[in-house]
Order: structure tokens, then C-alpha cells, then sequence
């Protein structure tokens, strides 16, 4: 069976107070993903294999989230949800098949609960499927109403609402599944007879009953995965639920999370067991890290791919890859496709940019490292600078097998140091070093006898000078 889907997301989000006037809502991002990301998502679980994302303000931003992963339409003037779905008409009316359409701002709403809908619609030999949720407090919810039997005969908007409708609890989640072919055929007798003169596709109820279409509700029980975002703090409190459930996922798979409430992992992150984190951590992007390593606290890792019991602590990893047996920071930031293989040691306030270590190197202390290659079991002194660019130009380091870089070096690239060289304490190299050779750039020390008492009493005599001076005036 074909299954398509229908997002709206054409609206303003008024609510969120952008400054930015061509920012769309759901472009709004939680742990780094954008919310129509998510329903693109539950869609993706429920195997639905054609959808078309409605846009309006924000179009450009939408179309550039959805890429390929969806179909766009426009829809040219905001008027009501049924002409939102019309927008979609010329990818999918007249075919055979079934249609979600959902809003592109409720990305709490999960895979399975989707996958259920589409079952119980096909289960039920519905033509439309409305799900809806109770709530205590429905007040701006559509009201779900039903006639005698329990059937579901219309969905009344809260503005056009008579007394006794407010009072229903039973209201509309704004999620509906339907026959694809009679969706598109039965959306142009929908008129604008409401207080709001727009085209409510919440109408269609009505019209597939005069029809004698079977029509269905499915009580959906969590009604906080059907919430929407409207404004900052929906999107806050919609941002903690996911968290909480990415959270748990990874704590029921074998992963020890210290302290959850400030762990923020994102949703393509994988992580095997036995790995640790530390409190007050972020590891978003596509990042992948393996087991038993410690990461945190206080680690931010973005788009880093960590092997297996590593050290990540108190650290800024952004597009970095690592073997296995690393120990990292506390205080080092890596970037620009740096590369650690396996047993290096990068200590703290060590910068990484674009650089390869491989086996064993160590570097433990005040180091930038940049544009670098480092050979097996170098060790990189404290202090030690790359000085890779010349205000145009960056230039590359290279750095062979166990070297011994001497604490304060600084090596102007590009420079090539080979296999087993040694550069004194204080060098600034600026030519080659073949190996086994010691390179020493730096000035002869010259020893003054007596300088100590020499320098002092000169020193002394030129400030009570100074201070005599000032008292004459
Ligand atoms: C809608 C439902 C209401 C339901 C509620 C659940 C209608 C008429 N009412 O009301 O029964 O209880 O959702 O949240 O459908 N949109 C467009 N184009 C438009 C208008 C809206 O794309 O011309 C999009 C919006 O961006 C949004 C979605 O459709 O994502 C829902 O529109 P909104 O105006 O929020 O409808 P509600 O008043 O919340
Ligand atoms: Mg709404």
C-alpha cells in the first residue's frame, strides 16, 4: 500500500518573536535538529514513502531543511489548513493510497505512535482517521463531537464553539490519516463559514460523513507527544522531553549518564556501553563514540567519532576522530579534522587544529598544533607552537617518529622535522632538521659576574632619583 504524508508548516509562528523575519518556526532546531526534522523522522519509521512539506513564510529556509528528504509545495496565501493540504495536490491527488497529514511543529510525536495510526486506520477500513487526545484544560483545541452512537460527526474550532461544545474534553490532535484519493476530491467543497473565514481542513469531517465515508478516532494516550510549539518556552519544555527520552534510551542500552538533567546527546549520536558520562556534557552532531571511554565532565563534542576507552575530559572536540586509549584534557580543543590514533596523550590547554597523531604521541601541556602531522611516540614539549600561518597562507608541519620537540619550540612552517630529531628548549626552527640531529636556534647564554648586585643597586639608585626629585618640586 502507498503511504504518503502531507506537513504543514506554511504558517507564521508569530509567537516565537524572531527578529528575523525570514526565519520559518520549524526551522527552529532542539539538540541541533530542526522540528520538522523530527516529523520527517516519524514519518521516515512509519515507512511513508512520499511526503510533500507545505511551506509559506520561511519557504527558502524550509526547503533547504527538507533537501531531498521531501517534496515541496507552496502554498501562495495563508488562508486555513484545508487549502495548506490543497497545496499538495499537485503531487497527489488521484492516486491510490494513504495520506498523514501532520503539522510541522510537533516533533515529540514518535515513530511507533504513527505506525499505530496507519494500523488501526487499515485495520478499521477507514476512509479518515482523526486522532485525538483528552484533555483537562482543551480550551483553543478544536472540539471533537459525536453523535449518540459515538460516532464522530464534526470538529468545532474553539472560536465557533456553542457553550456547551467548550465544555468537551475530547479535542483534535490536528493529525488525521485518509483515503488519499477522496482527500484531494472532497478538499474543494470546504467553504470559509467560520469566525476566522478560513479554510478549515478540520471541515472535511463533515463532508466525508454526508458521503457515507467511515470515519474513525483513535484517543491518542500520551497527549503531550501531540503538543505543538508556539513560542520559547513550548520549544524548552518540548527540548527537555527529548532529551529525557534520548537519555533513557541510552541508559537502558548500557551507557552510565551521571547526571541526565545536564546531558544533552542529539539524535543521530550513538554510543555503546560501558561508556561514562560525566556531568555538564554535549555530544551532538554525528558524533559516534565507542565503548568504555569517559566523557566529561563538562565535554562538548561535536561531529567526533571517539574509539574505545578513551578520556574525554572537560573538553571541546569539534569534527575530530579518535582511536582507542586516548587520554584528553582536561581544557583541550581540537578542530578542523584533527586525527588521534590510539595511546596519545593531549593534555591541557592544548589547541588541535587539522592535525594527525599518530600512535602513542604525547603532548600534555600550552601547546597549539595546527595544519600537522605527528609520527609514532613523538613527544611534543609544554609551550610548543606551530606557527602555520603568515597572515595569507597556512602551511603544513610535519613531524616524524619518536622526536623530541623541546619545551617553548616554535617551528615555522612549513617545516619538516624527520624521524628521531631532538630541537633544544627555546628554538624557533625555521629550517629542516634532518635525523638524528639536535637543532639548537636560540642565543648562547652569557654569564655576567656579580650581575645580580651589579643590576640591583643601579636599579635602586635610579628610583630614589626619581623619588628625590619628585619631593623638590
Ligand atoms: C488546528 C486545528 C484544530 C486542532 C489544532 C491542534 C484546524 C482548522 N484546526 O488548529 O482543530 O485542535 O490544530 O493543534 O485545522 N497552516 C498552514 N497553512 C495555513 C494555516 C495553517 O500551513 O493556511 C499550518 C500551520 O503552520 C500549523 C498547522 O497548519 O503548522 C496548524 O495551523 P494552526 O493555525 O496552528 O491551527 P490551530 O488553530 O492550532
Ligand atoms: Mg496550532
Amino acid at each position: 500500500m502507498n503511504k504518503y504524508g502531507v506537513i504543514l508548516a506554511a504558517g507564521k509562528g508569530t509567537r516565537m518573536r524572531s527578529l528575523d523575519v525570514n526565519k520559518s518556526k520549524v526551522a527552529f532546531e532542539i539538540l541541533g535538529k530542526p522540528l520538522v526534522g523530527y516529523v520527517l523522522d516519524s514519518l521516515s519509521y512509519a515507512e511513508v514513502d512520499n511526503t510533500v512539506v507545505i511551506t509559506g513564510f520561511g519557504r527558502e529556509e524550509t526547503e533547504k531543511i527538507v533537501g531531498d528528504r521531501a517534496k515541496c509545495a507552496e502554498q501562495k496565501e495563508i488562508n486555513g489548513t484545508a487549502k495548506a493540504v490543497e497545496a499538495a495536490s499537485g503531487y497527489l491527488s488521484g492516486k491510490e493510497g494513504t495520506t498523514i497529514v501532520m503539522c510541522g511543529d510537533t516533533p515529540l510525536i514518535r515513530g511507533e505512535t504513527v505506525k499505530e495510526l496507519f494500523d488501526y486506520h487499515i485495520k478499521n477500513g477507514n476512509d479518515m482517521t482523526v486522532a485525538t487526545m483528552i484533555l483537562s484544560n482543551p480550551t483553543g483545541y478544536g472540539r471533537i463531537l459525536r453523535s449518540g452512537d459515538d460516532e464522530i460527526v464534526a470538529i468545532r474550532e474553539h472560536k465557533d464553539c456553542a457553550p456547551n461544545e467548550l465544555a468537551i474534553n475530547e479535542v483534535n490532535s490536528g493529525l488525521y490519516i485518509f483515503n488519499n484519493k477522496l482527500l484531494f476530491e472532497y478538499l474543494s467543497e470546504i467553504e470559509p463559514n467560520n469566525a476566522q473565514h478560513e479554510y478549515y481542513l478540520t471541515d472535511i469531517v463533515t463532508i466525508f460523513k454526508n458521503h457515507k465515508n467511515k470515519i474513525g478516532a483513535f484517543v491518542v494516550e500520551d497527549a503531550e507527544e501531540m503538543s505543538g510549539i508556539n513560542d520559547r518556552k513550548q520549544l524548552a519544555y518540548a527540548a527537555k522531553v527529548l532529551q529525557n527520552r534520548i537519555n533513557d534510551k541510552w541508559m537502558l542500552n548500557g551507557v552510565t549518564i551521571q547526571d541526565p538533567r545536564s546531558t544533552y546527546i542529539g539524535p543521530e549520536v550513538t554510543i555503546e556501553p560501558d561508556t561514562i558520562i560525566a556531568p555538564n556534557t554535549s555530544i551532538l552532531g554525528n558524533s559516534k563514540v565507542g565503548k568504555g571511554n569517559i566523557v566529561g565532565p563538562n565535554s562538548y563534542l561535536l561531529n567526533a567519532v571517539i574509539g574505545d576507552n578513551n578520556k574525554v575530559l572537560s573538553s571541546w572536540l569539534t569534527d575530530f576522530t579518535c582511536g582507542n586509549e586516548n587520554e584528553i584534557g582536561p581544557y583541550t580543543k581540537t578542530r578542523a579534522g584533527t586525527v588521534l590514533e590510539n595511546n596519545c596523550r593531549v593534555g591541557n590547554f592544548v589547541e588541535l587544529k587539522d592535525a594527525h597523531f599518530h600512535n602513542g604521541v604525547k603532548c600534555a601541556h600550552l601547546t597549539y598544533i595546527g595544519d600537522a602531522e605527528v609520527g609514532d611516540k613523538t613527544n611534543i614539549g609544554c609551550g610548543t607552537i606551530t606557527a602555520n600561518y603568515d597572515g595569507f597562507n597556512k602551511t603544513r608541519t610535519s613531524i616524524g617518529k619518536e622526536c623530541f620537540v623541546g619545551s617553548g619550540t616554535i617551528m615555522v612552517a612549513p617545516i619538516n622535522l624527520e624521524d628521531q630529531t631532538f630541537t633544544a628548549a627555546g628554538s624557533t626552527i625555521t629550517k629542516d632538521v634532518k635525523t638524528d640531529t639536535m637543532a639548537i636556534a636560540r642565543a648562547r647564554q652569557v654569564d655576567l659576574e656579580h650581575g645580580y648586585t651589579t643590576f640591583r643597586a643601579k636599579a635602586k639608585a635610579k628610583k630614589e632619583a626619581a623619588l628625590a626629585e619628585k619631593a623638590g618640586k
